[in-house]
């Protein structure tokens, strides 16, 4: 089969990312451009500020790419964007912008679910991975095991029935004053901390279900902050990030063996913004002798260009171009 080139686009939140990936494995440029230190000062994401530096900026991130993957944009054969899940404003830049590149070079266009690409981006590295396998994805938006059946092919198998983990990680590193993203901040302090210092519960369903809730522990360490602010009592940031951090990852490695004893399998792809964090690597590897693990390398865990191409790459071979009309979808399920 002839090489296929996909030239990606990423703006579903606070970077701008356009990537060129051959095959939906090889990686020929990632440009990621974060907005970070913007949106640092206001605590979180402000929406509209997002959608307005992704239109800044855009047009130099993909000279980038195209540049460092040392190609022309008459060489691309497939243009994608995520269409969703993600801030509607965000994501409407990179996807105009991808039909508007697709119908002015008249190549085909695809939409990208999320989602999907952060699956896939474990496809880039591991060159021997192939369905199936188990897929944990962890980030700001999502909680959620997949058993990935073939490629393009999954069954849903857990999700949160409230917060995602990455969401608490960013609320609790607020409270407790440390910048936003809050993930690396927690992990960074939880280094020097006692995990076993303070308890926080892990949530109980009544049913037998594998699903994830973070809204208790959430709640739990918010109080626990403002118990001892009240009281006058001195807040150890450390044990507090050890013990959130401890007690949040032991509740992703109960479900996912649960998982892992009801379905069957060998493998397990962790993925996403929180699958970034050493402690959760090193405590699933110790754990999960058994199961072969794989993460994708940093750059490729938090949100990226390159991880849409691969999941475009894949999605097209088996439905085909997407319709120009396809719309950003904020809420957009998987
Ligand atoms: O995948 P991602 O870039 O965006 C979404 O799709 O949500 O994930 C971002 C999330 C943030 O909540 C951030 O705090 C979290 O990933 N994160 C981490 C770490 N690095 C990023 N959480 C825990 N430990 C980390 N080292
Ligand atoms: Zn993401």
């Amino acid at each position: 089969m002839k090489d296929m080139l996909v030239l990606s686009i990423e703006t579903s939140c606070d970077e701008t990312s356009i990537a060129v990936v051959k095959n939906g494995r090889d990686i020929l440029s990632n440009k990621i451009l974060s907005q970070i230190d913007i949106h640092n000062e206001f605590g979180g994401v402000v929406p509209e500020i997002a959608s307005r530096k992704h239109l800044e900026v855009i047009n130099m991130v993909l000279d980038e790419a195209l540049k460092e993957a040392n190609i022309k944009l008459d060489d691309i054969d497939l243009i994608a964007s995520t269409y969703g899940p993600g801030l509607v404003g965000a994501l409407l830049v990179g996807l105009q912008y991808a039909k508007g590149l697709s119908y002015a070079l008249n190549k085909d266009f695809i939409g990208v679910n999320h989602i999907e690409g952060h699956i896939s981006s474990c496809y880039l590295e591991h060159k021997e991975l192939e369905p199936p396998f188990m897929s944990l994805v962890v980030s700001g938006g999502h909680t959620m095991i997949l058993n990935v059946k073939d490629y393009g092919v999954y069954e849903k198998i857990a999700e949160t029935r409230d917060d995602a983990i990455g969401e608490v990680f960013d609320k609790v590193a607020r409270k407790l004053g440390l910048s936003y993203p809050g993930g690396p901040n927690i992990e960074r302090l939880a280094k020097l901390g006692d995990e076993d210092a303070i308890k926080f519960p892990q949530s109980r369903f009544e049913d037998d279900t594998l699903d994830f809730s973070y809204s208790g522990i959430k709640s739990s360490v918010l109080n626990y902050i403002n118990q001892c602010n009240s009281k006058g009592i001195y807040i150890n940031k450390e044990d507090v990030c050890a013990s959130f951090q401890k007690t949040s990852i032991d509740m992703l490695i109960k479900n996912v063996e649960k998982a892992f004893d009801k379905y069957g399998g060998k493998k397990l792809c962790i993925v996403g913004g929180v699958s970034s964090n050493n402690y959760l690597r090193n405590k699933f590897l110790s754990y999960f002798k058994d199961i072969e693990i794989y993460y994708p390398s940093k750059e490729l865990c938090t949100d990226n260009g390159a991880m849409i191409a691969s999941a475009a790459y894949y999605s097209f071979l088996r439905n085909g171009r997407s319709e120009y009309t396809l719309n950003a979808s904020s809420n957009l399920k998987f």
